[in-house]
């Protein structure tokens, strides 16, 4: 995995090519298309400020990133040439060098968030056995465990799908891989043919981490037939950098496509999911009435900012792939520090090594440290069995202290 660190100056001069490629709503005779310059009375196109901001900069050009581009390419929109091609080079990274795919060899756009990308990916597949299946709605199901992002089940019902929903051993979060079985043969009593497995890339509640390879032995063994989704929302831009054994990635032939989160790890604004699929798969999106948009939409948001590809590619190039790697690896000797300290209080937890996420046992924790530091539980009933610590850039070293110092204030019955 590599890709190269540019300089502050080479990010700006990278973004005010891409900028001057697009159309200038302010220079071109542009009579046809439904979008404009930012208003000028909140978005003042002099501010001295802008020259040093690529990113404020092409917020205020607005380009309309609509589409999918690794896959029209000179087809897409003409108007916004010049910051798609830094969008490519997002998606290629993440494909190529993140994910491991082969070159050339995947699609995927921007999406507004995790919630967006997981919705692309079961979408794509329900069309996907639809047309070349012929299956009905009712042969079709989403499969994925009971630590999964809720937009599972909103795409379920978005998408008219069933859903199997799948057990996890309460200590390791691991699927129970015979509950998984039993699932999988009540959807096929159920007259269900055709599955889309989600696994995950780090669960919002537990940072865990789904081992593949028990669930697809299971399903080629048993010849069934499915398309496999990451959901790597939580742990896309952390797991593949921090475990260099990671499974999760294009080399995997079962797995077809991934969401990853910028405005997570990556500290992107929010806007910025990203959806990758195997190519040969993204035209199951395709809404071919969409006869305005040059080059068509695949995608379910329809327009979106281009400003928000160029927040993930400046954060990309900032780093290098190098420095991102460090920067991750920060964060887990944080994370790990927190957990050496829990060991020694006696204090039960989950946690994967290679993820910046504690959940503790809720029954160690009072509920004015829940309250002081804002951590939040696995359910919004009243007795929750977890409590979860994120290990975010913005969490202080002295703040984790404190935390923990007051846990073993209260442990050792000290009224604070
Ligand atoms: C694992 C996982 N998937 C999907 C999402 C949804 O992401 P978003 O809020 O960007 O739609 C999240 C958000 O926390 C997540 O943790």
């Amino acid at each position: 995995m590599y890709w190269k660190k540019l300089t502050h100056d080479e990010i700006n001069a990278r973004i005010k090519t891409a900028i001057s490629q697009n159309i200038n709503y302010r220079e071109t005779p542009l009579l046809g298309i439904p979008g404009s310059f930012l208003d000028e009375e909140g978005f003042y196109p002099d501010a001295p400020f802008l020259e040093d901001s690529p990113f404020l900069s092409t917020l205020i050009n607005n380009p309309n990133h609509i589409g999918c581009h690794t896959l029209t390419k000179d087809k897409s929109e003409p108007f916004f040439r010049g910051t798609q091609q830094l969008e490519l080079e997002v998606i290629r990274i993440c494909a190529e060098e993140i994910l491991q795919g082969e070159k050339d060899a995947q699609d995927g756009y921007i999406a507004p968030g995790g919630t967006e990308a997981n919705l692309q990916a079961v979408w794509i597949y329900r069309n996907f056995y639809q047309k070349e299946y012929s299956a009905s709605i009712n042969e079709i199901a989403i499969i994925y465990s009971e630590d999964s992002h809720y937009s599972m089940p909103k795409a379920a019902n978005i998408l008219g799908l069933k859903q199997y929903v799948v057990d996890v051993d309460f200590e390791t979060r691991q699927i129970h891989l015979n509950d998984f079985e039993k699932k999988i043969n009540s959807a096929r009593k159920d007259g269900v043919n055709y599955f889309i497995v989600i696994q995950n890339m780090a669960t919002t509640m537990f940072g865990s981490v789904d081992k593949i390879e028990s669930i697809t032995n299971y399903l080629d063994d048993n010849e069934i037939n499915y398309k496999l989704h990451v959901d790597g929302a939580f742990g896309g831009f952390i797991y593949p950098f921090t475990n260099s054994n990671n499974r999760l990635n294009f080399k995997n032939k079962n797995i077809t496509s991934f969401t990853l989160d910028a405005h997570k790890m990556l500290q992107t604004p929010y806007g910025t999911g990203i959806f990758i699929v195997r190519k040969g798969l993204m035209k199951y999106g395709l809404t071919d009435e969409a006869n305005y948009v040059s080059g068509k939409d695949y995608t379910i948001c329809g327009s979106r900012s281009g400003a928000n590809a160029i927040s993930i590619w400046m954060t990309l190039m900032a780093h290098g792939s190098i420095g991102w790697k460090v920067k991750m690896e920060k964060l887990l000797d944080k994370t790990a520090s927190v957990c050496s300290k829990l060991d020694r209080l006696g204090i039960e937890y989950y946690r994967n090594p290679n993820i910046n996420l504690i959940a503790i046992k809720a029954e160690y924790i009072s509920e004015k440290i829940v309250r002081k530091y804002h951590l939040i539980a696995d359910t919004s009933d009243e007795k929750p069995k977890w409590m979860k610590v994120v290990v975010m850039q913005h969490v202080k070293k002295g703040v984790l202290q404190q935390f923990l110092s007051e846990l073993e204030n209260e442990r050792d019955g000290i009224k604070l």
